[in-house]
């Protein structure tokens, strides 16, 4: 090897000129159990055992010269890629709501399926019965579970008990990466927890912005404090990705993957499928127009919620072959509003939260759907139904770009109004109701595996980004 190194490597964040490293052929790294060795354009990382050469390397910060016989860099953090013999890598997955848990599913399984990656799955039970729910229909048994979940439980009571289990599960585990998911108070501890313990993070469903600090509240920022944490963005569409690009995460650190949802759901709907439990399996879907109705919100929780159910009460009142579903979210202020303004009423079924593969059949089988949901207004326009949204801004611009999603806003005149529309014109109707793919494929897991191991130099490339067909 040359005895002096100069040279320019290629990083995930920026390009890194390391400079005089004098004679020296071995290096100490920051990250202790891998040196870095060689010289040049050779410079990689090698492990306790020399088992492991990486091609090239990753900085954060700059180098410092320590003295003594190797350099050591101080106050700069390594950022492995490109490894080229590592055989195997180690993921952890970290989750906790209903949404991410159906969201993350598919990935998990498509890791499992992977002989490169081993699997580790901690849930922290944010969510309690509805996380459970998803579990049991995807057989995951989660290795951890922190079993965080209260009842009417502040975002502190989240944050707190999250990062407390999740610090001790990752001293035990020690993954190489560190897998959350969107937006929600786990997905924000999550990644903090990984931070802390300089994991690689990735963030699954990068990207998604409103540009309003309190509209999806607290998950906007939520999803921006994730992506400030995050070394790999899984962006499911161009426009996320283009969102990141305007925050300046690093072009290669970011994949388009489409969104897991649309994987999952793929699994779950099924033309033939029959309701077992009432009232679903009374309801005739040939003469009724059923409406499905999701609400639950934190933003939504209190006066804009009585109003959007004040005007799913006027819309059952004016149109007598409209039937109303909700299944009511388990938050108990949530369960309170609904019941003093829904509840009793004629063709309005208030109901347990349903399962996902029910539920999904369900949305299949509507007339039409109204939803402050953000996994919904992803799934229902894959399956031809519009979607009303209940909210005033949305972070999924994609479908009501391509016409089957509405904001409808929160105020009872609008909402009654926009309902009336759809049920009245039909031409309005049926322009909705065209099935659109703008959020994924269903290889969107596979991509991101296919990406994980193309961060962690087991591929040589990168996975193809997600474009949804032309005019599909
Ligand atoms: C959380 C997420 C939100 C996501 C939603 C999905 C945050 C800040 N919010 O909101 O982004 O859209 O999940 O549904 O992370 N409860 C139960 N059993 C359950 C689930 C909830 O009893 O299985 C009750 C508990 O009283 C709990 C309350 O619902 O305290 C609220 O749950 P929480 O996770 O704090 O907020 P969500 O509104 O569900
Ligand atoms: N969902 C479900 N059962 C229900 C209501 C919703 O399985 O009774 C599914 C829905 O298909 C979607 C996800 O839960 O995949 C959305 O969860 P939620 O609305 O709680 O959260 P958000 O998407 O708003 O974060």
């Amino acid at each position: 090897m040359s005895p002096a190194a100069k040279g320019r490597f290629e990083s995930f964040d920026s390009e890194v000129r390391l400079e005089d490293f004098g004679s020296e052929e071995r290096f100490e790294s920051f990250d202790s159990e891998e040196r870095l060795v060689g010289s040049g354009s050779e410079v990689g990382f090698e492990g306790p055992s020399g088992e492991n050469h990486f091609e090239g390397f990753a900085a954060k910060g700059s180098f410092a010269v320590s003295g003594g016989a190797g350099y050591k860099p101080a106050g700069a953090s390594f950022h492995r890629i490109r490894r080229r013999s590592m055989n195997r890598i180690r993921v952890m997955t970290v989750f906790g709501t209903r949404p991410e848990a159906i969201k993350m599913a598919p990935l998990v399984k498509a890791m499992r399926g992977c002989g490169r990656i081993e699997t580790v799955v901690c849930v922290t039970a944010q969510h309690r019965e509805m996380l459970d729910q998803v579990l049991e229909l995807f057989g995951i048994v989660p290795d951890y579970d922190l079993d965080i979940m209260r009842k009417r439980q502040t975002l502190t009571d989240i944050t707190v008990r999250a990062l407390t289990g999740l610090e001790r599960v990752l001293d035990e585990v020690k993954p190489d990466a560190l897998l959350v998911h969107g937006d929600t108070t786990t997905t924000f501890a999550g990644s903090l927890a990984g931070f802390y313990r300089q994991i690689r993070v990735g963030h699954v469903e990068a990207g998604l912005r409103t540009l309003n600090r309190y509209s999806p509240f607290p998950e906007e920022i939520n999803r921006r404090l994730t992506g400030a944490l995050s070394d790999m963005h899984f962006a499911p569409t161009a426009g996320a990705r283009e969102n990141l690009l305007k925050e300046n995460v690093p072009e290669k650190s970011i994949v388009v993957t489409g969104n897991t949802v649309i994987d999952a759901l793929i699994q779950v709907v099924d033309s033939d499928y029959r309701f077992s439990g009432l009232p679903l399996r009374d309801i005739d879907f040939g003469s009724k127009r059923v409406i499905l109705l999701t609400c639950h919100r934190r933003e939504n929780i209190g006066e804009p919620m009585a109003e959007i159910f004040r005007a799913v009460a006027d819309i059952v009142s004016a149109y007598s072959d409209v039937e109303v579903v909700y299944p009511v979210h388990r938050n108990p202020a949530v369960i309170d509003t609904a019941r003093s303004i829904l509840g009793g009423r004629e063709r309005i079924h208030l109901i347990e939260p349903l399962d996902y593969l029910p539920f999904a059949n369900l949305m299949g089988r509507c007339h039409l759907v109204m939803t402050d949901s953000g996994g919904i207004q992803e799934e229902a326009p894959s399956l031809g139904k519009p979607v009303l949204v209940l909210r005033e801004v949305t972070e999924r611009p994609e479908a009501v770009q391509a016409g089957t999603v509405r904001l409808a806003g929160v105020k009872r005149e609008r909402v009654f109004e926009e309902a009336s529309r759809l049920l009245e014109d039909q031409g309005l109707y049926n322009k909705m109701a065209h099935a659109v793919n703008p959020y994924g494929d269903g290889k969107a897991s596979q991509r991101i595996v296919d990406a994980l191991l193309y961060f962690f130099g087991i591929n040589e490339n990168p996975p193809e980004d997600f474009c949804p067909a032309a005019g599909k």
